[in-house]
Formats: structure tokens, C-alpha cells, sequence
């Protein structure tokens, strides 16, 4: 801010607050010693808003912050603050200020930058004599997608795959490296979590160095680490994240914490960065079934989840009592492919409700009776046909239940994540039906559709990044919820 910036200034000023400085008092800010003045410029380069704090050695105070009312909701405001307060970080300074309880704009604009309500100033405002409220920022609260500019180290280990990745800060995949236990499950014919830990503790070292040889990238050269945190099995989401924290630890580095569902939404913007929001996703795999509205990269909200069985697990179930291979899915699909898909009769929950959730454990006991009634010889005769049957019925449910969320939510994508998004019929009838019905369709590959680090580290660059030594505290939460980005451990 210069003093020929003054009119414009004090022009926004008075435009946005009813007891408003006087350019006096602005002409007084330039010449102080401590004093911290910017401006925001609109396209044709006029001002648009100012920011004007003092810089105090240890303490930060933000005095006034305002952009003029035909540029707002433009983001000034955040790109101001956001400029100040890395300037705040670079000399470890927290940052306070006061704000008047009815001002709920400016507030969540604070809030939203990790700013907390410390406290009160009684009677603080000349006009009306009303409290100030005190928010305050300390430099260590995260902020999302800053804080490093260099290769992210991702790991993912919620379930039973362990995978590593290397991504550039603008989101590149360098490698991405999965090592699927699934020959270990097979005998058991589930995922055992003690087996599970065990196993990503065996390999997850060899999975990161891989990651990291492909990628020509080592250690030294990583400037931050992403993990998994939940939600997912205790034992094994542990194993990555302490491994992942050790990593970070070991350097100094940045560590991010990532909510594996907000890994598989990530999935979406990772294979079509060009898709426009607000997205509806269909989260389909072996341990969820839930659809989500996706406004940007880090708000969203459960629109509707499986009341009992997950999709995956339909799958899985039908291709045991079908006597087919493991996990199951993948080879019902395949035997489905060749059999008539109108042939059986399967009733599927919840179809007619109007809710957007889902139900898969009626199907699963109608094909168990379905197979008990029907003579060795048909069972093998009309196995094709039975897998295709069984196939449409949870196809056309989650189908049914995606476009309808699509329509009310007002979205102008649909995605499909996670390992049911492999399902052949699912991804025909998604393109097809989807684009008739006038939306954009993401059916990413299945490498980034299954549990995949490269979808962590895609997360990470719209999480809050947590600096050294914050995240020692961080910890691994098997029921993480949907927005929620890390669990602190109480000690
Ligand atoms: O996302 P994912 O790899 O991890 C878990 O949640 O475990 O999903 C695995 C699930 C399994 O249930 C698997 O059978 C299912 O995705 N799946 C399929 C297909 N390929 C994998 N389900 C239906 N059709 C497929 N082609
Ligand atoms: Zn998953």
C-alpha cells in the first residue's frame, strides 16, 4: 500500500464497516516501524482491498481487512490473508485479532484458516459498544495444500493392500506402487487385520523404496509425507502411519494426514483433473458403498451409505456361493459377461425408497435359497446365467441410487471410485446413462480405483498440512468420519 492507494482505500473502507478509519489514521500505518500494509488489485489493476496489520516481534495483530463489496466472494480476502499469514509463519509469530460477533462472513473466512476464538474485548467498539471476539492463529494450526513445494511421499496400508507413491506438488504421479495381499487372505477367505498388519509390516519398507527408485527421488530429496489415518483396520492403518511419520520426522518434514475416503473422492480429480464440480461419487468397494456430494476438493458431504452389506461384499459373498475364486468380484464379473442377465429374479432393498442408501443383504440371502433349490447339474449348467442376474440386480440399484443423488444434488459430475468401480457392467451403464442423462462421467482406471497410494497423495494436496513437530500426536483412527482429517491421541 502507497499513499496514492489512500482514496480507494479509504473509499472500501467506508463502503464496509460502520465505524470506519479515517484516512488520518491509515496516512499514521505507512509510517509506522512494525507496520504490515498490502493491497489486493482487481483485473484492470485498481484496488480492491487492503490489509493492514502491525508485525510485533512475537505477536502478529491483523487490525483491518476489507475488500471493496462489487469484488467480494472472489477470493481477495483469502489471497490477503493467506499472503500474510505465511509471512507470520516465516518468523514463528501468532497472529490475533478482533472481530465483531454478528460479522459470520469474516469469521468463517478466519475459521477456515485455523484462526480459534481465544476470548472477549468488552465494549470494544466506539459505535455500539459492543464485545469484540478474539480469534487467534498459531503458526504450527495447519492449513491446506501449503506448506511445501517439493515431492510428497504418500502411503496407504488402511486395508489390505500396502502402497506407497511419489507425487510433485502440483500432483503428478511419479510411480505408485501396490503390493495386494490378497494370495495371503485367500485361505482364510477374508481379510484377517492381525495377518494384514503383520504383512504390511513385512513389505511396506520395500513398497516405499520402490516407490521412491521409480519415481529417481530418495528421501532427502521428499518435501513432505501424506498417510493414511483412517478410516480403516487399527493394526494395519498404524503401520503407515508410523511409518510415514518416522519418515517425516526423520527430516523435519511436513506430514499430512489423509481420510481414505476422501483418498478414494481424490481418485476422480486425479484421472480427470478437467471434471467439473460440485461431483456426486459413488464410493463402491470391498468395505463401503456410500454417495457423496463433492463441492470441491475438500467439502463434502454423505448423501446416503449401505444399511448392512457393502457392494463389494455382495460380490464377494455371491462369488463364494458361487463357488468362484477370491476376493470373488472381479470373477463374478467375468463369468457374468457370458451368461443372461434377465434369467433370475433377484430383489434388491431399499429400490423404491426415495433415500439415496443402499441395502445388499436381501440379494445375497436370495441367492443362497436361489442355490439350495436348484439340482448339482443346474447349478453348474445355469451358473453364468445366475452371476449375471445377481450382477444387474446390485447394478441397477447402485445405478438407480447414483442418478438419482446426481439430479437433486444438482451435480454436474458423476464419479464412480473404489474396487467395484472395476465392475464391467457398472462402468458401461454409468457412461451410458450418465451422459444421457447430461452429466460428466468419471470411471477412473482401476489402478487408482482400488486402495492406491497415488489417490493418498491427491487427497494430501487439498488436506491441511500439519509442520514438524505437531503431527507427532497424530494418530490412526479405525472410524475416522467423512471430513474429519486427523484423530489426535489424548497424550
Ligand atoms: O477398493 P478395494 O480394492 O478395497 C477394499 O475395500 O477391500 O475393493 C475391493 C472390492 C472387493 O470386494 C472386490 O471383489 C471388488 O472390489 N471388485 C469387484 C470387481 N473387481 C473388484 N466387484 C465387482 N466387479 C468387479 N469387476
Ligand atoms: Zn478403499
Amino acid at each position: 500500500m502507497e499513499a496514492g492507494d489512500l482514496p480507494a482505500v479509504v473509499s472500501i473502507e467506508k463502503a464496509s464497516f460502520r465505524d470506519p478509519w479515517t484516512e488520518g489514521m491509515f496516512r499514521g500505518e505507512l509510517h509506522q516501524t512494525m507496520s504490515w500494509h498490502i493491497v489486493a488489485l482487481d483485473g484492470g489493476a485498481r484496488v480492491s482491498g487492503f490489509l493492514i496489520a502491525r508485525a510485533y516481534p512475537d505477536e502478529w495483530h491483523l487490525l483491518d481487512l476489507a475488500v471493496a463489496p462489487e469484488t467480494r466472494r472472489q477470493g481477495a480476502a483469502g489471497a490477503m490473508l493467506d499472503r500474510f499469514l505465511d509471512a507470520a509463519e516465516e518468523v514463528s509469530a501468532d497472529v490475533i485479532l478482533e472481530v465483531r460477533p454478528g460479522n459470520h462472513q469474516a469469521m468463517a473466512l478466519y475459521a477456515g484458516r485455523g484462526f480459534e476464538t481465544v476470548g472477549i474485548r468488552a465494549r470494544y467498539y466506539r459505535d455500539t459498544l459492543e464485545d469484540a471476539l478474539v480469534m487467534r492463529y498459531s503458526p504450527w494450526t495447519p492449513r491446506p495444500g501449503r506448506g511445501f513445494d517439493g515431492p510428497l511421499l504418500a502411503i496407504e496400508t488402511s486395508c489390505d493392500d500396502s502402497s506407497a507413491a511419489v507425487l510433485t506438488a502440483r500432483g503428478e504421479v511419479l510411480s505408485n506402487v501396490v503390493h495386494t495381499q490378497d494370495a495371503i487372505h485367500e485361505r482364510y477367505g477374508g481379510v484377517v487385520p492381525e495377518v494384514a498388519s503383520r504383512a504390511h509390516v513385512e513389505r511396506l519398507t520395500a513398497v516405499v523404496r520402490e516407490a521412491l527408485r521409480q519415481a529417481h527421488c530418495d528421501v532427502e530429496g521428499l518435501a513432505a509425507v501424506a498417510a493414511t489415518v483412517g478410516p480403516g483396520l487399527i493394526g494395519a492403518l498404524l503401520v503407515g502411519v508410523q511409518t510415514g511419520k518416522a519418515i517425516a520426522w526423520s527430516r523435519r518434514l511436513p506430514f499430512v494426514p489423509v481420510n481414505h475416503v476422501h483418498g478414494h473422492l481424490a481418485a476422480a480429480w486425479l484421472a480427470d483433473p478437467s471434471a467439473p464440480f460440485p461431483m456426486v461419487t459413488l464410493v463402491a468397494s470391498g468395505g463401503h458403498t456410500a454417495l457423496i456430494r463433492v463441492d470441491d476438493k475438500r467439502n463434502f458431504a454423505l448423501l446416503g451409505q449401505t444399511l448392512d452389506d457393502a457392494a463389494g461384499e455382495a460380490f464377494d459373498k455371491g462369488a463364494r456361493l458361487l463357488g468362484l475364486g477370491y476376493p470373488g468380484g472381479r470373477e463374478l464379473d467375468e463369468l457374468a459377461e457370458t451368461g443372461d442377465s434377465a434369467a433370475y429374479d433377484f430383489p434388491i432393498g431399499l429400490q423404491r425408497s426415495a433415500r439415496p442408501d443402499f441395502s445388499f443383504s436381501g440379494v445375497k440371502t436370495a441367492l443362497y435359497y436361489l442355490l439350495r433349490e436348484m439340482s448339482e447339474k443346474d447349478r453348474k449348467a445355469r451358473a453364468a446365467d445366475v452371476a449375471a442376474s445377481y450382477r444387474a440386480a446390485i447394478v441397477s440399484a447402485l445405478m438407480a441410487k447414483t442418478l438419482r443423488a446426481a439430479h437433486e444434488a444438482r451435480a454436474r459430475t458423476i464419479a464412480v471410485v473404489g474396487g467395484v468401480a472395476a465392475n464391467s457392467l457398472l462402468r458401461r451403464r454409468l457412461v451410458v446413462e450418465g451422459r444421457a442423462a447430461g452429466f460428466h462421467v468419471v470411471v477412473p482406471p482401476l489402478a487408482y480405483c482400488t486402495d492406491n497410494a497415488a489417490m493418498i497423495g491427491t487427497a494430501a494436496l487439498s488436506a491441511p498440512v500439519i509442520a514438524y513437530p505437531d503431527y507427532l500426536s497424530v494418530d490412526a483412527s479405525a472410524s475416522l468420519p467423512l471430513g474429519r482429517w486427523s484423530a489426535h491421541s489424548s497424550v
